[in-house]
């Protein structure tokens, strides 16, 4: 049996309808159909209690979350009420969040203790940027931001890293299985120097311009389980063959 299985998660951002939504089923149908993976959608927050209805076992899920229970915050959602509106998943942390709301590790880590707290399975997003990457401190950058990002507690299952390199995402440069390889390798080992065995245990997924045409062979790289994926999961045409990748591989 695999040591972790395969989860692709479509992050469709700040895009989709309630028109949009009819892509669930064929995309519920072919992760029925492929077997071994499991498979999430997390559209913009109006458009989750709806694809709960029409979701045929993806799982539904959010974006961001709120780090409080509940209060005085214009604008923002719990993690309870995401959790009430049927979602399964939290991404937090993501780059665009970081960047565009000035998200830091502390409060990502706190928003990640909300997610798991409702009871969500908690995708916490760590990357580095261009720039980062050119002056060769990228894995350091990386391993600093998973260690202050990472909540202590967390059951078996719940708890997901995403690697999503800040000049891959939306761009169509998917980083080189020997870019992933070497970040997966150390996302991998400063999980389990942290959690032992159970760091062995969380899933490590890929996400920047995957793509059918390059999936596969991301998916085979050692200590990725699979992906999240941005443009390429707002139609079942396209993110399809990915989920079939993901259970293939
Ligand atoms: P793209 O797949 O559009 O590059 O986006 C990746 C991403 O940010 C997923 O969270």
């Amino acid at each position: 049996m695999q040591l972790r299985r395969k989860l692709v998660v479509g992050n469709w951002k700040m895009n989709g309808s309630l028109a949009q939504l009819a892509e669930l089923g064929p995309i519920a149908d072919a992760a029925r159909e492929a077997g071994g993976v499991d498979v999430g959608i997390c559209p913009p927050f109006t458009l989750i209690a709806a694809a709960v209805t029409r979701s045929g076992g993806v799982a539904i899920g959010a974006q961001d979350c709120h780090q409080a229970a509940s209060g005085a915050h214009t604008g923002c959602v719990s993690a309870a009420m995401l959790k009430e509106a049927g979602a399964k998943i939290a991404i937090v942390g993501h780059s665009e969040r970081r960047a565009d709301q000035g998200e830091t590790d502390a409060l990502v880590r706190a928003k990640a203790e909300a997610a798991l707290a409702a009871g969500l399975i908690t995708i916490v997003c760590v990357g580095e940027s261009e720039s980062q990457r050119e002056a060769g401190g990228h894995v350091r950058v990386v391993t600093d931001m998973l260690a202050g990002s990472m909540p202590d507690d967390w059951e078996e299952g719940e708890l997901v890293v995403a690697y999503e390199p800040v000049w891959a995402i939306g761009t169509g440069k998917v980083a080189t299985p020997a870019d992933v390889i070497e970040m997966h390798a150390a996302l991998r080992a400063a999980l389990v120097a942290r959690f032992g065995d159970r760091g062995g245990r969380i899933r490590i997924l890929y996400g920047g311009s995957v793509k059918a045409d390059n999936a596969a062979e991301t998916f085979r790289c050692p200590e990725v389980d699979g992906g999240l994926v941005g443009g390429a999961s707002l139609t079942a045409a396209q993110f399809v063959p990915i989920v079939e990748a993901a259970a293939g591989g």
